[in-house]
């Protein structure tokens, strides 16, 4: 088995990411897995090229500072020739009306003018990323799920039609109850892309700010907290976030607090103790920029050595090359 995923630098990592998938990603710890910081996928939109510079980089150091192995991370856009590639190879498999179906492409193009080629044809890049490093288990969120089973049904493809090259990937979902809401308005998840970030917590965070958002957290009319996700979404936000950090459950840490502000500090709290080695080491990373080059490099030479032979047989079997 072999697992594979990656994070946009759309913007700055958040405690979601590292709850949800970061830390996760860590744990599962499997030789063969591999990381990535999907910088490429964050140009379908408007950007800022030295702003997604800087964030890709950041995004690396805290890859590794949540204890991924060096090894096993590497950067997209250092990938980005294979990349190219083989993803002109998938788009000569994938229909112009199966990318046309993607819901995320549908969302995001609506209402807006410009819209880049790329925010259709981005899920088939997603695809190269995964059929590339031969991924059999992909984590995801439910939102690229569907882009999950699009490289699903074009390895398929691809295989049937030309001969087998591709390993045929399976999306692998978080559990329920693995969303991590906004502080500031917990009908939505937190994000990284939100603009207003005052109910998003960074992993970069100073202490002190992490605090100052958690007390300002929107729970609801009531006093004492109770564990109720549907109907006090605020409050069960919190004491799932205060669970997963101290390893024990929502409704187990709801018997120990009788005030939503001592709710809030104990959530605060071990926010701070779960990211504070994460960005401690992350700093320290991205002050030594020789040692994170260094990191960069070796991953994606073992990266790009990876796939190397799924791209020439590709290749090949397509008529080319
Ligand atoms: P994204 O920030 O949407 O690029 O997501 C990167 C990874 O983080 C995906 O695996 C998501 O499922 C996970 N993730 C993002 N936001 C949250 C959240 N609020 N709660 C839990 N997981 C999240
Ligand atoms: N598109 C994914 C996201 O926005 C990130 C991503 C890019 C990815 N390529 C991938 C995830 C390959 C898994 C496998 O979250």
């Amino acid at each position: 088995m072999m697992r594979f995923s990656g994070i946009t630098p759309s913007g700055h990592t958040q405690l979601g990411n590292y709850l949800g998938a970061i830390s996760r990603w860590a744990a599962d710890g499997g030789a063969e897995d591999l990381y990535f910081v999907s910088d490429l996928h964050a140009m379908t939109t408007t950007h800022n090229p030295a702003g997604l510079r800087g964030r890709a980089t950041e995004m690396l150091a805290v890859l590794i500072a949540s204890g991924i192995p060096a090894e096993r991370v590497f950067v997209q856009s250092d990938l980005a020739r294979e990349l190219g590639a083989l993803t002109w190879i998938l788009e000569c498999t994938c229909s112009y009306g199966e990318a046309a179906r993607m819901i995320q492409f549908k969302e995001k193009a609506k209402g807006q003018a410009g819209v880049r080629l790329s925010l259709l044809t981005y899920p088939v890049l997603m695809a190269a990323d995964i059929l590339l490093q031969g991924a059999s288990d992909v984590p995801v969120g439910e939102d690229q799920r569907q882009h999950v089973e699009l490289a699903r049904a074009l390895a398929r493809r691809f295989n049937s039609t030309y001969g087998e090259v591709f390993t045929v990937p399976r999306a692998v979902l978080p559990h329920a109850g693995a969303r991590v809401r906004d502080l500031a308005d917990p009908t939505r998840k937190m994000s990284k892309s939100t603009r207003d970030s005052a109910g998003v917590v960074f992993v970069l965070d100073e202490p002190e700010l992490v605090r100052r958002k958690f007390r300002k957290a929107v729970t609801d009319g009531e006093s004492v907290p109770a564990y109720q996700p549907e109907e006090r979404p605020g409050v069960a936000n919190l004491l799932e976030i205060l669970a997963v950090c101290t390893g024990t459950t929502p409704p187990e840490v709801a018997g120990q607090y009788r005030s939503y502000g001592a709710l809030k500090d104990a959530a605060a709290d071990a926010v701070i103790e779960t990211l504070r080695p994460v960005r401690e080491r992350t700093l320290e990373l991205l002050d030594d920029q020789e040692e994170l080059t260094r990191i960069r490099k070796a991953g994606a030479a073992r990266a790009a050595e990876r796939g190397e032979h799924r791209l020439s047989s590709a290749l090949r079997l397509i008529g080319a090359g």
